[in-house]
């Protein structure tokens, strides 16, 4: 049996499993179905029995059903689990209608993660988003940093920033770990945000690195009317079937080498760097063994070399997943 890789969160961090596990679509987030919850605990229990012990929540992920079904999971091993909260999201019956990060809010947010969640810290906490022109950074970060002294946080962290909105975070309270979409489909944040990162010492916890299931080579063109990702650029009529057509190489690189295209989206977001974090959305109990085998992979300079080229920046048509 392999064993999962551990590395550290940001400078001199706390020591997590190199893949993490994505709780999202164990809820319902967007109005689609709820996942089976006793394979969703299977799941999350069968992740840290091999090691996973990156867990990814929002405290709006079904409305604090994710959390719950967290706790569930976690409940009598509080120590094997890292876990990572997003907050600041406001949804209604499956719509996002805005954020909160005032600091009243965010004050009252935290206290019923933590219930939902069964713990007493959270220990990475992070606002889904920033967005200084409402509430000031300093005023959400400071915020966090106070929690992080009354002990109900341990680390901080930010999602979907620009490298602007990095700096600016990490200058009023050290950033452990940074959250963001990074996949072959996704590269646009190799200019500035990811060097960035780097230069501060903040780790990188790269989502999507199926570019939401475009690299997993089952999708067909066209997509049924009713599938959500129709509705973004990316997924309709000729931009898709190009799309498509674009990741042929990557499942011909996939099957030469004995694996699915999916694992070797994986492997090449984790072949990235040791401060580079793969986080995947794991909803059965088999994707733990799949995804572990991804992380195993290892590329030649060639191989590499061919992702990199035929991925370049702007040859998945259709927007990127920021513009989505
Ligand atoms: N910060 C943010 O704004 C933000 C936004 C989105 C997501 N996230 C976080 O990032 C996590 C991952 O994001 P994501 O769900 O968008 O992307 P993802 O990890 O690329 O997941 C997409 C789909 O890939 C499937 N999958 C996983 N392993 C596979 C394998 N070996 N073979 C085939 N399919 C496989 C999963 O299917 P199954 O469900 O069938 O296992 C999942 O539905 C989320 O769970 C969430 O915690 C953060």
């Amino acid at each position: 049996m392999s064993t999962i890789k551990k590395i550290a969160l940001g400078k001199n961090g706390p020591i997590v499993s190199k893949l993490g596990l994505g709780c999202m679509r164990m809820s319902s987030v967007w109005g689609g179905s709820v996942n089976d919850e006793s394979e969703s605990i299977n799941t999350i229990q069968s992740a840290l029995d091999n090691g996973i012990n990156f867990l990814n929540t929002g405290d709006f992920y079904g409305n604090g059903h994710n959390e719950i079904l967290i706790g569930k999971a976690i409940k009598g091993r509080r120590d094997d689990a890292f876990i990572s909260v997003k907050f600041g999201a406001i949804f209604d019956r499956g719509q996002w209608t805005g954020l909160d990060l005032r600091p009243v809010s965010i004050k009252n947010f935290i206290n019923y993660s933590l219930v939902r969640l069964g713990i007493d810290t959270i220990d990475l906490y992070q606002p889904c988003r920033l967005n200084d022109d409402v509430v000031p950074t300093e005023d959400v970060i400071g915020t966090i940093a106070e929690l992080i002294k009354e002990g109900k946080v341990r680390h901080l962290g930010v999602s979907e920033v620009t490298a602007e909105q990095l700096r600016k975070a990490n200058g009023i309270h050290p950033v452990t770990a940074l959250e963001i979409a990074y996949s072959l489909a996704d590269r646009q944040i190799e200019s500035d945000l990811l060097p960035a990162a780097k230069e501060l010492g903040i780790s990188v916890v790269a989502f999507a690195n199926t570019a939401e299931g475009l690299l997993t080579g089952d999708m067909k063109a066209p997509l049924a009317v009713n599938d959500y990702h129709t509705h973004f650029s990316r997924f309709q009529g000729e931009n898709l079937i190009k799309n498509l057509e674009k990741i042929e190489v990557l499942k011909v690189l996939a099957h030469e080498k004995g694996y699915t295209p999916t694992q070797l989206a994986i492997a090449w977001v984790n072949a990235q760097g040791d401060h580079i974090m793969p986080l995947v959305s794991m909803s059965r109990r088999s994707r733990i063994q799949e995804n572990m085998q991804a992380m195993e992979i290892d590329f030649s300079p060639n191989e590499i070399d061919l992702l990199n080229k035929h991925f370049s920046v702007g040859s998945i048509l259709g927007g990127t997943y920021l513009q989505r």
